[in-house]
C-alpha cells in the first residue's frame, strides 16, 4: 500500500520516504564500487554532493560496508551479505557493492538523464558498475505488483505503523534512527523450466493460487510462502519488500527476473528467510529455487534523512 505521509510512527524527515511507498512504475539500480586510488576525502567530497541531491523519495541511497570501512566509519549491525550453500551444492552468492542508488520514477528518459547526472557527481570518486531497468508489473491500480511469473508479491507486506517499526531503526542512537538495513538480489528466472510445470506445480511453488491469490493450505513444505512466513520464526521475521521485476536483452534473447528487495530495522529478518529458503534449517530447498536463481546478492545500509538531506553523521559527513 501506499504509506501516507500523514500519520508516521518516527518523524517524517527521518526516513527515506520512498522505502514507504509502493513501488514506482519505473525504477534503475545503479551500483557503484570505489574508484581505484580514491582517498576518504575524495570520498567524502563526492558523499557531500550526493548528501544534498538525494531526496530519499525519487532516489533512494544505500552504502556497504566496503564505503564504511574506507571512510573509517562504523555502522552497527552493517556487514557483508554470507554466502550461503544449499544442501544440494546450489550457491547463494555475495555481491558486496559499496553504493546502491534505487532510482524511482515514471519516465525511462528522465530516469537515464537523472542517472548519468548522479553518475557525474560521484565521479571520480566512484565507478558506476551494473545498472539494473526494472519496472512494475500487472494492473497499475492494484495495491501490488505482480512477479513476471504473474503471481502478486507484497500481499503479506507489513502496512503502516507495522511497516515502519519492520523497516526503520528506532530508538537506538542519532543518526542510526530512521535509517533501514536492505538487502537486494537480482533473481534470474527460468521461463522454459517455469513454463513447464503444471498449473497446480506452479501453485506449489508459491504456496498461494495464482487466479485468486488464496494461500493454499495443503502445499508443500517447499512451498515459498511457508518457507518464508514472517510470524513463523522466532522471532518473528518481518520485512518490507519492495521487488520489481528486471529485464534485459542479452545475446539474442531476454534475461529477465525479480529485483528482490528487502528493507529491515536489522539484517536478521532477511537472513533467516533466506538460510530457511536455502534448506540449512531443515534440509527443505525453497521451491523457487526450482525455476529461479540469485545471481548477486548484497547487503547496503539506506541513511536517515535530516532537514531535506542525507543524515551522513555516522559516515563523519
Ligand atoms: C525469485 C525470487 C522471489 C519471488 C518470485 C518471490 C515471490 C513471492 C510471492 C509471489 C509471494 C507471495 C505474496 C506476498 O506475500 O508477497 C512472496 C512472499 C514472500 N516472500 Fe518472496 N519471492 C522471491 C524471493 C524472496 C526472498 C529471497 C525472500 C527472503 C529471503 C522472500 C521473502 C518473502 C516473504 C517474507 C514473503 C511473505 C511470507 C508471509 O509472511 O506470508 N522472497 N514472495
Amino acid at each position: 500500500m501506499v504509506m501516507q505521509d500523514s500519520t508516521p510512527a518516527i518523524s517524517q524527515s527521518a526516513h527515506q520516504s520512498g522505502i514507504l511507498q509502493s513501488i514506482p512504475a519505473l525504477a534503475r539500480y545503479a551500483f557503484f564500487s570505489i574508484a581505484q586510488g580514491a582517498d576518504a576525502s575524495t570520498l567524502q567530497t563526492a558523499l557531500k554532493r550526493l548528501q544534498s541531491a538525494v531526496d530519499g523519495k525519487t532516489v533512494v541511497a544505500a552504502f556497504g560496508v566496503q564505503l564504511v570501512n574506507a571512510l573509517s566509519a562504523q555502522v552497527p549491525g552493517l556487514r557483508e551479505f554470507p554466502v550461503l550453500t544449499c544442501p544440494d551444492g546450489l550457491v547463494i552468492p555475495s555481491t558486496p557493492a559499496a553504493l546502491m542508488l534505487w532510482l524511482r520514477g515514471s519516465d525511462m528518459g528522465e530516469l537515464a538523464n537523472r542517472t548519468r547526472t548522479l553518475q557525474r557527481l560521484l565521479a571520480p570518486a566512484f565507478d558506476v558498475g551494473v545498472v539494473v531497468d526494472a519496472f512494475r508489473h500487472g494492473d497499475p491500480e492494484a495495491a501490488h505488483g505482480r512477479d513476471l511469473t504473474g503471481y502478486e508479491d507484497g500481499t503479506e507486506n507489513p502496512e503502516g505503523e507495522e511497516a515502519e517499526a519492520a523497516a526503520f531503526v528506532q530508538n537506538a542512537a542519532p543518526g542510526l534512527d530512521g535509517s533501514s538495513f536492505v538487502a537486494v538480489q537480482r533473481w534470474l528466472h527460468n521461463f522454459e523450466t517455469f513454463e513447464s510445470f503444471s498449473t497446480e506445480e506452479r501453485d506449489h511453488i508459491m504456496g498461494r493460487r495464482l487466479t485468486d491469490n488464496e494461500e493454499l493450505d495443503d502445499a508443500p513444505e517447499s512451498a515459498h510462502v511457508k518457507r518464508t512466513a514472517q510470524e513463523s520464526f522466532e522471532p518473528e521475521a518481518f520485512v518490507l519488500r519492495r521487488s520489481m521485476p528486471w529485464l534485459q536483452h542479452e545475446q539474442g534473447r531476454d534475461a529477465s527476473g525479480l529485483m528482490f528487495a528487502a528493507y529491515g530495522k536489522s539484517l536478521d529478518a532477511f537472513e533467516a528467510q533466506m538460510r530457511r529458503m536455502a534448506g540449512l534449517d531443515d534440509g527443505i530447498t525453497d521451491g523457487l529455487l526450482r525455476f529461479s536463481k540469485p545471481l548477486t546478492g548484497a547487503y547496503l545500509w539506506c541513511p536517515p534523512m535530516h532537514d531535506g538531506q542525507l543524515d551522513l553523521r555516522l559516515l563523519k559527513i
